[in-house]
């Protein structure tokens, strides 16, 4: 297959730079455009760009000019890394000149013809698409991924909805500093420190979930019928989002049945097309210390839910903690995963 070229637009971020290292050897992606603010435009993306991850910009990319963020990109791809309000005002016009716009932001996620896709949970919601141009006049379009810890939390509640019923949560988040971007968070407010506000952050947990596992009727989600309570923490890990989750059931589970259906659980067939696909997207620890940020983050090279300390709940009815690498799963990889499911579908072409 030919390669589709794509532009990050955002590129020089935290999340743009995981785009740009996961996308540089992608079989069927190439990097032709990257993007930054004024501080970086008409640089070379290897010298403007303030690498924060390990290793070096790729080759080939380092060397691509820094554009500004405007719909004259030589693509017709592009994946969004930008500020919530620079992809508020920029993704729509992008998508409205025919690009397919495939979003890390926050700014769209809950728009209604807009998809919040994960290909584990919900390959179907791409059926929005069509309405969405429709309604709107593009040529082009918006898909957006979830939250970074909305996704830590909802692979295993997908799982619990479809086998047992889900009514409610309520979710503890424990977030890494990554999370904020470069660069964040002053370290003089979060070492020795946990900082219990991260802004918008609660309703986020409580609003996505909510469409991420709606059902799809007449090209519209119906929102899955959920309470959810959240409370979003800032602690001093570099990378993983660890969530502490209580649910209430329809029908009434055992731990140890919660652990089977976790264990057994198989992601949807047209996940094994995805290149990028994680072997075991959903891995169960045991241990009773486990899962944690340092150890179980880059599982599946960043792909994996690990999940454990599945338990009873003296109030609700299950308790479970749940972790995903949050700029790789919770967004980078997450949408390039969503790219090649569009693909698949037939949705995204060079
Ligand atoms: N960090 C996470 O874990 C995470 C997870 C999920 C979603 N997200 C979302 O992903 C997006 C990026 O987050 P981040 O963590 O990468 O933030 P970040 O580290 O602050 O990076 C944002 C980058 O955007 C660039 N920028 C600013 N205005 C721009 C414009 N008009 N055109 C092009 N580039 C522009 C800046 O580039 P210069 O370097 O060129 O100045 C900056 O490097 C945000 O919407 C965030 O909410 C983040």
């Amino acid at each position: 297959m030919k390669k589709i070229p794509v532009a990050v637009l955002g590129a020089t971020g935290a999340v743009g730079q995981r785009f740009v290292q996961l996308l540089a050897d992608h079989p069927w992606f190439d990097v032709v455009a990257v993007t930054g603010s004024e501080r970086t435009v008409g640089r070379a993306y290897g010298e403007g760009v303030n690498w924060v991850i390990p290793g070096d910009p790729p080759p080939g990319i380092a060397e691509l000019t820094v554009q500004a963020t405007e719909p004259n990109l030589d693509a017709p791809v592009v994946f969004s890394a930008l500020p919530t309000q620079d992809a508020r005002e920029l993704e729509p016009v992008f998508a409205g000149a025919g690009y397919a716009v495939i979003t890390n932001a926050s700014a769209h996620r809950m728009v209604d013809d807009v998809p919040l896709l994960i290909p584990e949970i919900n390959p179907d919601h791409t059926a929005l698409i069509c309405r969405q141009q429709e309604a709107r006049g593009w040529s082009g379009f918006i898909v957006a991924s979830p939250n970074c810890s909305t996704t830590s939390i909802v692979l295993p509640m997908k799982v619990f909805q479809d086998t047992f019923g889900l009514h409610a949560a309520v979710i503890t988040t424990m977030q890494a500093i990554s999370g904020a971007g470069y660069p964040g968070v002053p370290s003089m407010a979060i070492l020795d420190n946990v900082i219990p506000h991260i802004g918008g952050e609660d309703e986020k947990l409580e609003n996505e979930p909510r469409k991420l596992l709606g059902r799809v009727v007449d090209h519209e989600i119906v929102l899955a019928d959920l309470q959810l309570s959240a409370q979003a923490n800032r602690v001093p890990v570099m990378d993983g989002h660890l969530a502490s989750v209580s649910v209430k059931l329809d029908d009434p589970a055992t731990p140890q049945q919660a652990v089977e259906v976790l264990e057994t659980w198989e992601p949807p067939a047209i996940c094994a097309e995805l290149p990028s696909s994680p072997q075991r997207p959903l891995i169960y620890r045991h241990e009773e210390d486990r899962p944690q940020p340092r150890l179980d983050r880059d599982s599946e090279a960043g792909l994996a839910w690990t999940v454990g300390k599945v338990r009873r709940c003296n109030v609700l009815d299950l308790r479970y903690l749940a972790i995903t690498h949050n700029t790789l799963r919770g967004a980078a990889s997450g949408s390039v995963l969503n790219a090649e499911l569009l693909v698949v579908q037939g949705l995204l072409k060079g």
